[in-house]
């Protein structure tokens, strides 16, 4: 199995923007700015409000000039004003990792320990708990971050949150994954290449051959790398609007080479909860 397949992504050098940050601090950054803009937004609600990290991460994150960043969990737990969210939830399937996470959060937060949980398992199976959490009161509302490293989000998971009223930032592989795995010419796709988009675009074999594959009337052997990467999206932020409703315009990540990894995209049930997110997304747009 690739490091593709099994989601295990090799690190890629990151571009610098005009400002010196890279786009690790740049996504690090947008969903801190959402963040703060959520609980102003909810600080007159009634609402109980949980933050989700899906791939927290050991507490910090070391950057191309070799200084660290903290991990956007510490980062949004150190929000106080106008409110705090009143749980979190910060998911990591690494041992060591986690550990290390706790350990921080606990130095830094002790205040907050009875409303924070660092939980060692695969955030395919707490979205499903997340999703049983929000449909057992009306008044819980999610801010989840979804940032995998490669292709380890399941669309089946992020299903289980349709109509339910999480705010997701997802970090979506669109073509370190998708494309990726699919092939110029179909018959060297294998099982394995089909079966990794399905999972990530919650997609049957049948339906990406007819997406990616299906011959036209004016063009036998049409290639799926034109507009490859730009067909994937769109078909991602189509299946999302199924759940959500709305989802926001995106941010665009790419490799040193020019070569686009993921987009950066937010989903939810609420349109003010978008005109934010477009806004953020427009704000770091286009600085590089
Ligand atoms: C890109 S990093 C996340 C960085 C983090 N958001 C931060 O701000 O520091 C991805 C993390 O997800 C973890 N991970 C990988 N697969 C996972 C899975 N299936 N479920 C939960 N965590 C996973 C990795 O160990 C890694 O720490």
């Amino acid at each position: 199995m690739s490091d593709v397949e099994s989601g295990n992504v090799p690190m890629v050098s990151e571009p610098l923007n005009e400002f010196g940050s890279s786009w690790t601090e740049d996504k690090a950054n947008m969903v801190f700015d959402y963040a703060k803009a959520y609980l102003t937004a909810m600080k007159n609600q009634r609402f109980q409000l949980l933050y989700f990290d899906g791939f927290a991460g050991s507490g910090d994150v070391q950057l191309k000039d070799d200084t660290l960043m903290e991990s956007v969990a510490l980062r949004v737990m150190g929000i106080s004003e106008p409110r705090r969210f009143d749980r979190y939830v910060m998911v990591e399937l690494g041992k060591k990792k986690a550990g290390s996470l706790r350990a921080k959060l606990n130095e830094r937060f002790p205040e907050l320990r009875d409303r924070t949980w660092v939980i060692e398992d695969d955030c395919n199976a707490q979205l499903r708990n997340l999703s049983e959490y929000l449909k057992a009161n009306q008044y819980r509302r999610v801010l989840a971050f979804l940032d995998p490293c490669g292709m380890q989000v399941d669309h089946a998971a992020v299903e289980t949150l349709k109509d339910l009223h999480a705010d997701v930032w997802i970090l979506f592989p669109s073509g370190i994954g998708a494309n990726r795995n699919l092939f110029r010419d179909v018959a060297k796709m294998k099982p394995e290449n089909f079966k990794s988009v399905e999972r990530i675009l919650g997609i049957t074999e049948q339906e990406i051959r007819d997406h990616y594959y299906e011959p036209t009337l004016f063009e036998e052997f049409p290639d799926k790398r034109d507009g490859g990467i730009e067909r994937t999206l769109e078909l991602y932020r189509t299946k999302l609007q199924l759940l959500f409703k709305h989802v926001s315009k995106t941010k665009e990540i790419r490799n040193s080479a020019g070569g686009i990894m993921y987009h950066l995209l937010m989903a939810s049930q609420e349109p003010l909860a978008i005109r934010i997110a477009d806004h953020i997304i427009k704000k770091y747009s286009g600085r590089k």
